[in-house]
């Protein structure tokens, strides 16, 4: 395969087909490092279809890095609300602290640099020095995987095949217009080279792809099998006051929605046992699935007297005035409580 011309085709494909993206730069016009950084950080764990509307509310309410500092913790989880991965929401402000106060507002310009600012790993400092500052770094992120996997038609489990992966990645990346290049692989893995069903008779690289020869692209890539993930079970408690409000806790600051709030609930374990005296099981369930295991909360309704039990909870009396996670969310429309 000839680097070069994988480069050239896909090049001339993307300054026809790049998908308009809130955060992209026109043409001609250099992206901004905190806008590239931003979205990048956001585009980590959902797709390019919800992120926008964060990405656009988060530029209006901070339009630079300094404004980004100045906030609140509260307010940046709170805009945060929905996207998930809460942690990455506290890098996020830790970040823009540390380029806002140790920097002057400047986002340094290389791979080697960015990769020590908080919650910034090898794929986004990629990106943001490849989007940004054009320094021709390899960004590998999943789509691009499923291209190259398919490309030198590696029948290798993605999970086993990281360093080869990046290799490719890092040999047909050019020097010329590097950023560009990374988010066409990124739009062809998105739009053509798809999980199922890949487009091959539209693709600009299908001459140089090993898949398409083979016929193997649409088995690819293979996948190690996966361990179930486990489940865990917890109570979380609907507890009123006579006046209607509902007792909202926050969360412990570390661990899995880490200062959100949400319903009080028993911690979460592999069995569940018995709820607090004084609280009626409903029967009602609601399944959440984290990264790394199932939910399972159980609704209980307790009596105002449980308060005590919840020592950081507070009555809150409009529930639409809090950003919730979307476990807590299914849980209050279970209850019939959705705000
Ligand atoms: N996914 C993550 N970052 C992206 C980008 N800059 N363009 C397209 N898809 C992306």
């Amino acid at each position: 395969m000839k680097a070069s011309k994988v480069q050239n085709e896909l090049l001339a494909w993307y300054d026809g087909h790049a998908r308009e993206l809130p955060w992209r730069a026109k043409p001609g016009v250099h992206a901004d490092p905190y806008a590239v950084w931003l979205s990048e950080i956001m585009l980590q764990q959902t797709t390019v279809a919800t992120v926008g509307p964060y990405f656009e509310k988060f530029l209006t309410t901070w339009p630079t890095v300094k404004d980004l500092a100045d906030a609140q913790l509260d307010e940046v989880l709170a805009a945060w609300a929905g996207l998930g991965y809460y942690s990455r929401a506290r890098n996020l402000h830790k970040c823009a602290q540390v380029v806002a106060f140790e920097r002057d507002g400047e986002f340094p310009a290389t791979q080697a640099e960015l990769i020590r600012l908080p919650g910034v790993g090898p794929y986004t400092s990629a990106a943001i020095a490849a989007i940004a500052f054009g320094e021709a770094a390899a960004v590998v992120d999943g789509n691009v995987e499923r291209v190259l996997t398919r490309l030198f038609n590696s029948p290798i489990p993605l999970a086993k095949n990281k360093d080869q992966l990046r290799a490719w990645a890092a040999e047909l990346t050019p020097y010329k217009r590097p950023g560009d290049y990374a988010q066409a692989m990124m739009d062809l893995g998105a739009t053509i080279c798809r999980p199922k069903n890949p487009q091959c008779l539209l693709c600009p690289l299908t001459d140089h792809c090993a898949a398409q020869k083979a016929g193997t692209a649409r088995d690819l890539p293979t996948k190690l099998e996966k361990a179930p993930k486990p489940v865990r079970r917890g109570y979380a408690y609907l507890i009123e006051a006579p006046d209607g409000q509902l007792l909202i806790d926050k969360r412990p600051p570390k661990g899995l929605l880490g200062g959100m709030d949400g319903l009080p609930t028993s911690p979460w374990s592999d069995e569940l046992s018995d709820p607090l005296p004084g609280s009626e099981d409903l029967g009602l369930e609601v399944k959440h699935t984290f990264t790394h295991f199932h939910l399972y909360l159980h609704l209980c309704k307790g009596s105002a007297n449980l308060a005590p039990e919840f020592p950081e909870a507070r009555f809150v009396s409009d529930l639409s005035t809090l950003a919730l996670p979307t476990l807590f969310l299914k849980a209050l429309k279970a209850a019939n409580r959705a705000p």
